[in-house]
């Protein structure tokens, strides 16, 4: 049995007050949420929302991680700075970096193989474009960024991997893939982590993300093969979150 997920990437959203706003909303809401909760701030604020969800359910996560320990990579930040603060969870290869910041397929196995090596759980996150789905290529899209990532770190790694589908063409378009789309794809992804090793599959988390809100959030989580979602604009609302929060 795979427990729900919901995790929110506050992409780079946030302010001191807002943080403030946004975590202590959450947590005021948690009493009655089974889901495992995770919320993704952007690097300044780490340690203020760590701080305020000290010793709460509410776990908190990175945006993104260079691939190097330390050293001359000027504005970025490394897997063992996120550690410092208490973070577990760390997003790698959200369709954002992979269209504005260049990362291939290569680039995000790596990352995933950092964050691994030093027991950060990756939320790694793959989804076909528009043109892609279109043209009949999802499947072939999430096919060679899942096995990119296999073949770098194998498949008993994704014991500690939380997968997020995400198309990008329902990302912050506020167009949802039907459930049906969704789970079609899910049901696609486990069957490919499954050509590898059927007990892993069944236990991998596979996260749905794109426009994901109060609304659609039950009916998506409540399909077979998704165990939850990631989500971008309804996790600013600390109500609406919840309530995605309580669907699962
Ligand atoms: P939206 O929920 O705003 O569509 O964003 C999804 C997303 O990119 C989460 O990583």
């Amino acid at each position: 049995m795979r427990q729900t997920i919901v995790a929110g990437n506050w992409k780079m959203n946030a302010s001191k007050e807002a943080v403030n706003t946004l975590v202590m909303g959450i947590l005021s809401g948690m009493a009655d949420v089974k889901s495992k909760v995770i919320v993704c701030a952007p690097f300044p604020y780490l340690s203020q929302a760590e701080a305020l969800a000290t010793h709460s359910q509410l776990h908190i996560g990175a945006q993104d991680i260079n691939v190097n320990a330390s050293g001359a990579f000027t504005g970025e930040v490394s897997a063992d700075m996120i550690k410092d603060f208490g973070v577990e969870h760390v997003i790698v290869g959200h369709s954002e970096r992979r269209s504005l910041y260049g990362e291939t397929d290569g680039v995000v196995a790596e990352k995933v193989q950092v964050a691994l090596d030093n027991g950060l759980t990756p939320l790694f996150c793959i989804g076909e474009l528009l043109e892609e789905r279109e043209s009949g290529n999802t499947e072939a899209v999430v096919s060679r960024q899942i096995n990119a990532v296999i073949d770098r770190v194998g498949i008993e790694a994704f014991k500690n991997i939380i997968v997020a589908y995400e198309p990008v063409w329902a990302i912050g378009t506020g167009v949802t893939a039907t459930p049906q789309q969704a789970q079609d794809t899910h049901a696609f992804i486990r069957s490919l982590l499954a050509s590898h090793d059927s007990d892993i599959a069944q236990s991998t988390p596979i996260l749905y993300g794109g426009s994901m809100n109060p609304a659609n959030a039950e009916e998506l989580i409540g399909c077979e093969d998704i165990d939850g979602g990631l989500i971008g604009g309804a996790s600013l609302k600390p109500d609406d979150f919840l309530r995605i929060c309580k669907a699962g």
